[in-house]
């Protein structure tokens, strides 16, 4: 009953504050972050209202201490100025969604791309973002030099150690006290009833203990980096998710640098809300670890109608109002925030407009949606600390 009196105190509060309009509640954060450029020059879509739910999502978030955060392009941060613009202006944490994979890093034995990862550690430096770290160890985007190594046998098991280790240990070293969390590995678990950890090639080399070997590496290259396992359709209590609760509470009783889990809450109509998000996530937060929803989107077989929209919006504050429940959930990154460039429509024909903002910037219902949740939401919890 006590938790229920905070949040109804809270919401009045949070309505009081919001019911002021235009004023100091609303004027500072607006002018620090108002974005020059396009953004506001088609109309001002942040123009206050009666209840000023309308700032950006990295304003609204800041009451709760989460950071908001979006996967983030480089070469269109380059390219596209509306991009460049929304994506200093909207959110307090990037992912590189390409650029710090092993494959763009490292295209050829020995050496590295270092280009368009540092060029987005330094647009967050310049924007008051936060990094997170995308990703160290996956199965998928490796580069060939080191596939085609494994599976020819020129490169040995012991190689593929010294190999994954020295990769880790350069790319956390450089991006020491820059990057606040990595995701050390990526996807480690199969789908289905029965998840067993993937049979990749460094579960097949370097054995179970890969994930523990991993987590050592990058805390040895950066002890002050928080340190995530991140994977997909774990975003509510299922047998993956618990196959993750069981090695996230192992690692942690054998002391393994282990701070955070990333619940990716990539989302399709077509299959059930994960509506009991907040007690999965509950049991991340009672084994100490931080929780994150790190590539947020809501997709769905087009054309776009009034219901489709309407469970985009259920969908996306189902998770982020999972987060805000949860003590230590730091973070809420969607997956790209603009329909113009989504990853969606080239991995599932037919599916489409899975992003809170339209092809043209515009904010969609979803958009409105996260604001809305944000500005209301009760609890501000500053304990989060992002
Ligand atoms: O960089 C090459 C370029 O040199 C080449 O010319 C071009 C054409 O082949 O391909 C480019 O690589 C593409 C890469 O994105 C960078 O644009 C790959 O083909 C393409 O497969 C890759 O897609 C990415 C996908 O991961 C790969 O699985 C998506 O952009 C990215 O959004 C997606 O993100 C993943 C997360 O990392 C992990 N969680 C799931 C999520 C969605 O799959």
């Amino acid at each position: 009953m006590k938790k229920l009196r905070i949040i109804v105190a809270g919401v009045l509060t949070a309505g009081a504050l919001y019911a002021v309009g235009p004023s100091s509640a609303t004027a500072a954060p607006t002018q620090a972050l108002a974005p020059t450029g396009q953004a506001l020059a088609t109309g001002g879509w942040h123009s206050p209202s009666p209840v000023n739910t309308d700032l950006p999502l990295r304003v609204l978030a800041r009451k709760h201490g989460l950071g908001f955060g979006t996967a983030v392009d480089v070469n269109n941060l380059t390219n596209d100025a509306t991009y460049r613009e929304l994506a200093a202006t909207e959110f307090s944490a990037v992912t590189a969604e390409n650029a710090m994979k092993w494959a763009e890093l490292e295209p050829t034995r020995g050496t590295y791309n270092w280009g368009p990862a540092d060029q987005l550690v330094e647009f967050a430096r310049r924007n008051g973002q936060k990094v997170h770290g995308h990703t160290l160890l996956w199965h998928s985007q490796l580069p060939t030099w080191l596939t085609d190594g494994v599976a020819d046998g020129s490169i040995t098991p012991a190689e593929l150690r010294t190999i994954a280790r020295n990769h880790i240990t350069t790319v956390v070293k450089r991006y020491k006290g820059k990057v606040r969390a990595w995701d050390v590995v990526n996807e480690a678990f199969t789908d289905g009833d029965s998840p067993v950890l993937r049979d990749t090639i460094f579960r097949q080399h370097l054995g179970e203990n890969y994930i523990a070997d991993a987590l050592r590496w990058a805390h040895a290259a950066d002890p002050k980096a928080k340190l995530f396992l991140n994977d997909y359709a774990i975003d509510n209590i299922n047998p993956k998710s618990t196959a993750y609760y069981e090695l996230a509470r192992q690692l942690r009783k054998q002391r393994v640098p282990l701070h955070g889990m990333g619940f990716q809450g990539h989302l399709d109509l077509q299959y059930p809300l994960p509506i009991d998000a907040p007690q999965n996530l509950a049991r991340f937060d009672r084994l100490g670890l931080e929780t994150a929803f790190t590539e947020v989107d809501v997709r769905f077989f087009l054309p776009v109608d009034t219901y489709k929209e309407a469970g985009q919006v259920g969908s996306f504050n189902t998770l982020l109002q999972a987060c805000l429940l949860t003590p230590k959930c730091v973070m809420f990154t969607v997956w790209g925030f603009t329909d113009k460039y989504s990853w969606v429509p080239g991995f599932f024909e037919g599916q489409g407009s899975a992003t809170p903002m339209d092809e043209n910037f515009q904010p969609k219902a979803a958009y409105r949606g996260l604001q809305q949740v944000l500005a209301v939401a009760a609890d501000p919890n500053s304990r989060r600390g992002f």
